[in-house]
Order: structure tokens, then C-alpha cells, then sequence
């Protein structure tokens, strides 16, 4: 299981044995190379930054960290080894082997999961792009890069599985995932949040904390997959998403943790106050996170789904930790509850639960993302801050489903339009808002020197000093 990485595109599934599939990915390879000189990492090209590369999928070191130029990086194909006799432990086909190819009658909606997975990959390396000309220190760009590296190795993930499985149309797909766009008008990506800007480095944070951990549960969900090819290629990728969330986690800890300190130091929490001391105000915090949670869990699709229940009975798509769970697997006479509003007011309702997994799934993510904002409430408890964060109710500002376009309160109240546009500057980031945060990106590349509006964190990457040199600017 070890990565061989004398070959073009290194990779633990022998790809030597098959000339055809080697050659076409070597094909491809030039296409992503290009599409990573365009639209990756703007003005990184020369720098040699400290990444972590895999060198194996044993859990124990699969890392080897380095100084690397970004487009020399060495993206490959790497699966966890299979499990011996693996059984499908979910659905219709319960009990019997798991697939090592695809089954014709479920070859459509496989090749669209799997098309759908592999363009938020290569999407959010397009939205965060431009944060590198604006890094708050060398450890934080170093973190961005690494990030941007990695989504690229989760596009070769997808499109390895394309290419192997699904023949001409897999090919046309692994073609179009490099031509959409993150925000093109004529192109975009296939999801919405995926075509929104990450324009700073609190929404960085914030997208790192939320929308990949969006990514994390359904990696999570198809890790289940009776398609054994999927199931561990998508195991591989979590153990590389885990470092995302934590950039994500510890980014917004530090702008909190740094935010505390000045309303400390100034003995104020006065909004323009802080402000003019140039650190983001909490309540700006608190309508960063709302949008960023609200227009992530609309990524787990509409509360009933018809195609949700496809996925699961069919064994494609598990539910988050299927195997911990104590039911049947198959779920058929079990029900849900997922919200609806009756009469301006929103009510809870049973439906059959295969056709709520999405809310299944979205409420195990609401759980997991609530946590985190306890341990940054925590930060500001250790200050003596008496503010709190909060995750809003997962009926605000909604646009999928059956929540979508009701106008529900962060604490969850169904409110009129007219309460809407009153209360909708208190609730989610104003051009005001943004416009300030924007006047606060500047670039500190200094090593051991952070920007003003954030503090440093308490360790380096890889145990290395927190002024190491993370980036050489060549
Ligand atoms: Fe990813
Ligand atoms: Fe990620």
C-alpha cells in the first residue's frame, strides 16, 4: 500500500498495470496543470511552501512535510487498502459482497455523485485563489496553500475514479470538472455555495470550519458505499479534510482570541470603538457564521428527496457512521421529522425517513458544527467576554426545500418581510461589514509577524516554531 512515486502520477493502485488508464489520466494531467496555473493559487508560482505530502495511507505518518514549489507538488491516486470480503451493510442489498465494479442499473446515479463531489474539489481552490495576496502571516499561508494542494488531490481522487469505472462519459466528466468555474455566469460550479466569493480571510476561516465540514459528512456517507472503490478512496480523503476543519476551527479561535484581547485592553465592547483599533467586532463574527452555516447546510439538499432514498436503498450512499448505528439498514417502515411552516409557524413533521435522509445527514452535521462554536464561546468565557456565538436555527435563511425563501429569525421565528428587511443588517454581514473587513487584509509575510486583527497560533505546523519559515518567497 506504500505510494510509488516514480511514475508520472504517483499512485498506490498499480497504475503501471494498466497502460490504458495510464495513459489516459497522463492525458488529463496537463489539463489539470493548466487549470491549476489559471485558476489556483494566484502569484504562488515560485514560492517553495511547507507541505505535507502522503507517502503512504498506513493512518500512522502518511505525511512527509517539505519545502515544495506548489506546481511541482506530486497529485496522485491514493486509496485505502480494501477490506478482505467486505459486505454491503446497508440497503435493498445488505449482506451481499461489495462491488468492485460498477453495477449497470446504478451507473447514472454513481457517475453523478461522484460528479458532484469531485466539482466542489477543485471550486473552492477557485474561491480562495486571491487570499494569498492578503495572508494575515507566513503559518497562515503556508495553511492556504496546503489546503489548495489538497483539494486538488481530491479532484484526482474523483476523476481517477471516473476514468477507471465509467469509460467515455467518465472521461467527459473528469474534462468538464476543469472547465466550470466557481461563479461563472455561463459555467458555474453545480453547487451554490461553491459559487460564492470567499473574498477574506474570516469568510476562509468560516468556510473552512463550515462548508468542509460539509465536506467531511458526506465524504463520511459515501465512505459507507457498497461501490468499494469509492468507499476507499473517500476514506483516504477525510484523514486529509481533518487539517481543513482545523484551519478553519483554529482561525476563527485566534481572530476571537485576539478580539477579546483588545476589548480587554480598551475595556469597551463598542462596536466602532474596536473597530478603530482594527479588530473585527463579535457581532460581525456572529453574521459571518450565520451565513456561512446557513448557505452550508443547504448543501445536504431538500428535506424530502426521492433521490435520497435511491442513494441509500440502492447502497450508494451511507448515513454518517452507518455502522455505528443500531437500526435495521434499511429503514423502510421508519419515519422523520423535518420542519414546515403551517400558518406562520413552524411545525415539526414525520415523513418517511428514506426520504429524509438529507435531514439526517444535515442535523449529524448541525450537532458536529455546534460543538466547535462551544470551544470558540469558550475563548471568550476564558477573556471574561460575555458575549456567546451561536449557530442559528437551521430554518434561517434557507433556499432549499421546504424552508426555502420562508423568513425565519436566527432563534428561529417565521417573521414577516417587513421584520426581515428591518433586522436583516443584525442578522447577516452588510456591504458595511465586508467592506471592513476587506480594509483589514493586508499581507504579513514576515515569519513569526501576524496581521493586527488576529492572533498567532499556539504551535507551529509539524511541531516547527510559530516564526519558522513556512514560505520562501523565491
Ligand atoms: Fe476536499
Ligand atoms: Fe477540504
Amino acid at each position: 500500500m506504500s505510494i510509488n512515486y516514480s511514475e508520472k502520477i504517483p499512485n498506490n493502485v498499480n497504475l503501471a498495470e494498466d497502460r490504458t488508464l495510464q495513459r489516459a489520466l497522463e492525458q488529463w494531467q496537463p489539463n489539470f496543470i493548466n487549470w491549476w496555473d489559471d485558476m489556483g493559487p494566484e502569484g504562488s508560482t515560485n514560492s517553495e511552501v511547507y507541505l505535507r505530502t502522503a507517502v503512504s495511507v498506513d493512518p500512522q505518518g502518511w505525511a512527509q512535510f517539505g519545502h515544495v514549489k506548489m506546481r511541482d507538488y506530486r497529485w496522485g491516486v491514493f486509496l485505502n487498502p480494501g477490506e478482505q470480503d467486505r459486505k454491503i451493510h446497508f440497503g435493498d442489498h445488505m449482506g451481499e459482497a461489495a462491488w468492485q465494479d460498477v453495477p449497470g442499473e446504478y451507473r447514472a446515479n454513481l457517475r453523478r455523485i461522484i460528479v458532484t463531489q469531485g466539482d466542489t474539489e477543485p471550486a473552492s481552490v477557485e474561491q480562495q485563489r486571491h487570499l494569498g495576496l492578503t495572508a494575515p502571516s507566513q503559518y497562515d499561508l503556508r495553511n492556504l496553500f496546503q489546503i489548495n494542494v489538497e483539494e486538488g488531490r481530491h479532484l484526482w481522487a474523483m476523476v481517477y475514479l471516473l476514468h477507471k469505472y465509467f469509460g467515455r462519459d467518465g472521461r467527459e466528466e473528469a474534462d468538464a470538472l476543469l472547465q466550470r468555474n466557481s461563479g461563472n455566469a455561463d459555467n458555474p460550479r453545480i453547487l451554490e455555495a461553491f459559487n460564492e466569493k470567499t473574498p477574506d480571510w474570516l469568510s476562509f476561516f468560516m468556510f473552512t470550519y463550515f462548508t468542509d465540514r460539509d465536506g467531511k459528512f458526506q465524504l463520511c456517507a459515501l465512505a459507507e458505499s457498497a461501490f468499494d472503490p469509492l468507499a476507499r478512496t473517500t476514506k483516504f480523503m477525510l484523514t486529509e479534510e481533518a487539517h481543513h476543519m482545523f484551519v478553519g476551527e483554529s482561525g476563527v479561535g485566534r481572530v476571537l482570541q485576539r478580539t477579546a484581547d483588545m476589548m480587554n485592553q480598551l475595556k469597551t465592547d463598542d462596536v466602532s470603538k474596536l473597530r478603530a483599533a482594527g479588530v473585527i467586532d463579535l457581532p460581525t463574527i456572529q453574521r459571518y457564521l450565520n451565513f456561512h452555516f446557513s448557505v452550508t447546510i443547504d448543501l445536504f439538499g431538500a428535506d424530502q428527496s426521492s433521490n435520497a432514498a435511491t442513494f441509500y436503498s440502492s447502497g450508494l450512499k451511507g448515513r454518517y457512521e452507518e455502522s455505528k448505528r443500531t437500526d435495521d439498514h434499511v429503514l423502510k417502515g421508519n419515519s422523520y421529522k423535518i420542519l414546515d411552516v403551517v400558518n406562520g409557524q413552524l411545525i415539526e413533521k414525520e415523513v418517511p425517513m428514506l426520504n429524509a435522509l438529507n435531514e439526517v445527514l444535515r442535523d449529524d452535521y448541525i450537532k458536529d458544527s455546534a460543538g466547535g462554536v462551544e470551544r470558540w464561546n469558550r475563548v471568550l468565557e476564558k477573556a471574561g467576554i460575555d458575549f456567546r456565538l451561536k449557530v442559528p436555527h437551521k430554518a434561517f435563511h434557507r433556499n432549499i426545500g421546504t424552508l426555502a425563501g420562508v423568513k425565519v429569525s436566527p432563534d428561529g421565528r417565521v417573521v414577516s418581510d417587513a421584520e426581515w428587511s428591518a433586522k436583516q443588517s443584525e442578522w447577516l454581514p452588510t456591504a458595511e461589514d465586508r467592506a471592513y473587513v476587506a480594509s483589514l487584509m493586508g499581507r504579513v509575510v514576515e515569519p513569526g509577524k501576524f496581521a493586527n486583527w488576529i492572533a498567532p497560533p499556539v504551535m507551529g505546523i509539524n511541531r516547527q516554531p510559530v516564526d519558522f519559515e513556512y514560505v520562501r518567497f523565491n
